[in-house]
């Protein structure tokens, strides 16, 4: 398979403040202006003005973490699509695991928001990945194909054309402990199997990138696996050195 553009993304999920964001981003602006990966950052949706105001024109993109599928109206405290459109997001993750877990986000929704994600050009952020539970039961790959095929029965295999997926075990977000790159590249490979199925041409289009405790230690043998086109990174998002060399790696 021909490789890909690498893509690196930062989610910094409930984290940052005004004066920390800017420090950060000042500091990655630098030390990553001449990545050859696409990179991107997530911030809370409340800071999405003024992370788009620093990196307008840079090669630092910005994303948000979550969307309603709804356009507009009764729905408070959410936010729809053509806001984030509005101050420039290009991508738009979806179905994280704790959008998930802790927010009874579903398959069916998940489907929804990319349906909405596609329909206004912009760049989906898919989410999958199994539990420690599902894994230690031999259940990983029927979780992971139930997740992706949810989605591609109820708005088609299209939808991917031009989306990221992301395979975030949840048993290795936030806890230290990194699938190894066998492991993530086995994943990986079954996600492009699965997409397979459906359409060669779109399967080899997709870029799947590895999430759960990558870091400046590890990016290297998780980068050097075939199937791994980059990272979702959470904790050692925040943090610019550590950033800068998954960027650069
Ligand atoms: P950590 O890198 O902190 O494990 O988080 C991964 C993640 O959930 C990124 O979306």
């Amino acid at each position: 398979m021909k490789q890909k553009k690498r893509f690196v993304a930062g989610n910094w999920k409930m984290n940052g403040s005004l004066s920390q964001n800017r420090d950060l981003l000042n500091a990655l602006i630098e030390t990553v202006k001449d990545a050859d990966s696409d990179v991107v950052v997530f911030p809370p949706a409340i800071y999405i003005q003024q992370v788009a105001t620093i990196l307008d024109g840079m090669n630092i993109k910005v994303g948000v973490q979550n969307i309603s599928f709804e356009a507009k109206g009764a729905f408070t405290g959410e936010i729809s699509l053509s806001m984030v459109k509005d101050f420039g997001c290009d991508y738009i993750l979806i179905g994280h695991s704790e959008r998930r877990t802790l927010y009874g986000e579903t398959d069916a929704d998940v489907a929804k928001k990319m349906k909405v994600v596609v329909a206004a050009g912009l760049t989906p952020v898919i989410c999958v990945g199994e539990t420690l539970e599902e894994r230690e039961s031999g259940k990983t790959e029927d979780v992971i194909k139930a997740q992706l095929t949810s989605v591609i029965d109820e708005i088609g295999i299209e939808a991917f054309k031009n989306a990221v997926i992301a395979y975030e075990p949840v048993w290795a977000i936030g806890t230290g402990k990194t699938a190894t790159p066998e492991e993530a590249d086995q994943v990986h490979e079954f996600i492009h199997c699965t997409l397979k199925a459906y359409d060669d041409k779109i399967s080899d289009l997709v870029r799947v990138v590895y999430g759960g405790s990558v870091n400046a230690s590890n990016v290297d043998s998780l980068f050097a696996k075939e199937n791994i086109d980059g990272a979702l990174v959470g904790g050692a998002s925040l943090e610019a050195e550590g950033f800068t060399k998954i960027a650069l790696a």
